[in-house]
């Protein structure tokens, strides 16, 4: 709290443009914004920058697929990430997209700079082809059959069966998992950054504070494999910028995206009069940058991109902080338990607080894994924030509205409330520290001794005596203040609860100087701040990620090297066999009636008249039509679809429609000349 405010640049990883934000995303979004907005609350000047990592095949690809511009993809899904972002109450100072001018700018001046450095290699390699398509195949866009085990429908690189690895040459009868046709092998000529250049460099920079000592320890291993060059190309067709002088070839995506921080900072800076770039990216800036990021991405941000700016003349990272992977209830986030849950999928259901505070309360500075456990979660946040914390606000606010809405003038009990005082400098290190679940276990130590206080002098108990009036005025007057010192503490953490708790106590919540107690001060009347987790709605939330037909990854990370784009390839439809395509009954279906569900957001229930026989079916079509306009129209079915019990009923078959989805699902045209129980074929 001493001295010139510092000045901090703080970024969280861009989250790919092509799909929802979950709770494993929500960890680093939380985890950087308790820490930035901390940085705030002392006084010091932050700037917290986001981006959506916008480039890319998958995202080609899966726009191609909806029948969409890569474009208006990117723009849909940014609208919806800043939602949920806004949502869990992330304040970014920017959240913009890698696909901008200032990106394609950056990323062309850096590029050349690399190359005028002479770190640029150009070679001609050989690569799978889909002459269908006409597209180079990555490894994870090729299957085929499993050299070893003979399993079929095995992704290029490494085999789900027998978890052997190989490359996509070695596969049995490969095919391209776009188009099916049998792969090619054609020539291209690529770019690439020459890593082993900066061996000597990145032994230094990997060993000066800059990273965690796990990671430290990781990056030396890799180190003294010694390292190899980076292709940083891509061929046509590619979402992306168009490598200068090099028609046809496409920075790869992951050069682009660590840039895609210096510009949503630099486009900040063009409305901000305070934030100056060079200021903070020339070489010897003195202000700090903090890269926040998960651990499957510590080889693009401790490797290349420090080896990247330097070679371009720019400051490097004054550190780079990795978390660990969320688990819930112990095992990997999975769709078929439904715990693969969305952050729309829980901001139905739950107060985003009570994920911040449990995040926070068992975050630590290190890489280990982090588990939502479920019922564990109900319960701290039950006890901690309503039992113990707000508990202390609502016990003591009657007595002092009663009292006529003022504070004592004096403070009846100087030691405890000095106690709570004295331990701000331990708590705002553990924040500086990323010990937030020290700092959690701090301030809930003191919430106890608060409870304590007030259970000891029952100031219910005194408000019964004759002349205790005083008394019981001054011991709420002590708990008001001691809650005031303890939301000041958790204010990072819950900033909702922060805002309604300055509203009752009619004072700004501030940090960056030493809070004096608040004496013959009114407050206003208590309102309830924060409600109890009702554990139905987290089975309810549960439940409905169960039916969430959403596009979440099958695997939510696993700490491969270079394989981050392979994390949507699920979204892609791999081709079918003919006999399988056969098995699926699709009819013409009459929507003979519609009605809004209770309780779900997309969902109609609708009751299907497909000539044999009528059938319920709920569909996920709220957002495009009202149930009203749904009678009488046609639409198609599959009807021998397993049926479904679903938490409003069953479910028996799906409806088909087109479209992206939001306003925009399309049925069969009216009138078609269809008639309900028609076969489509
Ligand atoms: N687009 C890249 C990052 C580019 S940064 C220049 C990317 N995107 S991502 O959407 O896959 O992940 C965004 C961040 O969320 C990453 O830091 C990633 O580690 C983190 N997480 C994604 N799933 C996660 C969990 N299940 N648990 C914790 N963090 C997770 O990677
Ligand atoms: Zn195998």
């Amino acid at each position: 709290m001493s001295g010139e405010p510092r000045k901090i640049l703080v970024t969280s990883a861009l989250p790919y443009a092509n799909g929802p934000i979950h709770l494993g995303h929500l960890l680093e979004y939380i985890q950087t914004d308790i820490w930035v907005r901390f940085q705030k609350l002392r006084g010091n000047q932050c700037t917290y920058v986001c981006a959506d990592d916008a480039h890319g095949t998958a995202i080609m690809l899966k726009a191609e697929q909806m029948g969409i511009t890569p474009e208006q993809l990117i723009d849909q899904v940014n609208a919806d990430h800043r939602r949920d972002f806004a949502e869990f109450l992330i304040e970014f100072d920017n959240y913009y997209s890698t696909h901008s001018e200032e990106n394609r700018e950056l990323s062309s001046y850096i590029y050349k700079a690399c190359l005028d450095a002479g770190k640029i290699a150009t070679r001609t390699i050989t690569q799978a082809y889909d002459p269908e398509k006409n597209l180079f195949l990555a490894d994870r866009f090729i299957k085929g059959t499993c050299p070893k085990c003979k399993a079929e429908d095995q992704y290029g690189d490494n085999c789900e069966v027998c978890s052997s690895t190989y490359t996509p040459a070695e596969l049995i009868n490969p095919r391209s998992a776009i188009s099916g046709a049998t792969p090619i092998e054609k020539e291209s000529t690529h770019f690439f950054f020459k890593l082993p250049d900066f061996q000597e460099f990145l032994q230094k920079w990997t060993r000066s504070g800059t990273l965690q000592p796990q990671i430290a320890n990781k990056l030396a291993e890799w180190l003294d494999a010694g390292l190899q060059e980076w292709d940083i190309s891509r061929d046509a067709p590619y979402f992306g910028f168009e490598i200068p002088d090099q028609p046809g070839k496409f920075f790869y995506v992951w050069l682009d995206a660590p840039i895609g921080y210096m510009a949503s900072f630099k486009n900040l800076c063009a409305r901000r009069a305070d934030l100056d770039f060079d200021e903070y990216w020339k070489k010897d800036s003195t202000a700090e940058l903090y890269h926040f990021i998960g651990k499957d991405i510590i080889n693009f941000h401790a490797l290349f991109w420090p080896s990247m700016l330097s070679c371009a003349d720019f400051r490097t990272p004054s550190a780079v902080y990795a978390h660990g992977f969320v688990t819930v209830d112990g095992a990997k986030m999975s769709k078929s338990r439904g715990t693969f849950i969305m952050a729309r999928t829980y901001l139905e259901h739950l107060n985003p607080e009570y994920l911040r505070y449990y995040f926070a309360a068992k975050l630590t500075s290190n890489v280990d894994d982090l588990d939502l456990n479920l019922q564990d979660f109900t319960l701290k946040v039950n006890a901690d924030l309503v039992g113990k914390l707000v508990n202390i606000a609502s016990r003591c606010a009657k007595f002092i509205t009663k009292a006529g809405g003022k504070l004592s003038s004096q403070i009846s009990e100087p030691e405890l409330v000095e106690q709570f005082l004295s331990k701000s400098d331990f708590i705002a290190q553990a924040y500086e520290d990323r010990e937030f679940g020290k700092a959690v276990r701090e301030i809930m130590a003191l919430a106890d001794l608060a409870n304590k206080y007030i259970d000891e002098k029952a100031p219910w108990k005194l408000a019964k005596e004759e002349g205790k009036e005083q008394e019981v005025l001054d011991v709420c007057s002590v708990g008001v203040n001691l809650f005031r010192i303890l939301i000041t503490y958790l204010a990072p953490v819950l900033p909702g609860v922060a805002a309604a708790s300055a509203e009752f106590l009619n004072a700004p919540i501030v940090w960056n100087k030493p809070l004096q107690p608040l004496t013959d001060h009114a407050v206003n009347e208590f309102k309830a701040m924060i409600s109890r987790v009702d554990p139905k709605a987290v089975d309810a939330m549960v439940e409905a990620s169960k039916d969430n037909m959403a596009q979440a990854p099958k695997d939510n990370g696993k700490a491969k090297k270079d394989k981050k784009e392979a994390k949507s390839e699920e979204e892609i439809a791999p081709t079918i066999k003919f006999d399988d395509f056969a098995k699926i009954d699709l009819r013409i279906a009459k929507i003979v009636s519609a009605e809004h569900v209770e309780g779900a957001d997309k969902l109609l229930r609708l009751q299907l008249d497909i000539g044999s026989e009528q059938r319920q079916v709920f569909a996920g079509i709220k957002s495009a039509y009202a149930p009203e306009d749904l009678v009488g129209r046609l639409t198609v079915m599959v009807a021998n679809l397993e049926p479904r019990k679903m938490k409003f009923g069953m479910s028996e078959g799906m409806v088909l429609a087109a479209g992206p989805g939001g306003k925009d699902i399309w049925l069969l045209q009216p009138d078609s000349g269809a008639q309900p129980g028609m076969q489509v074929k």
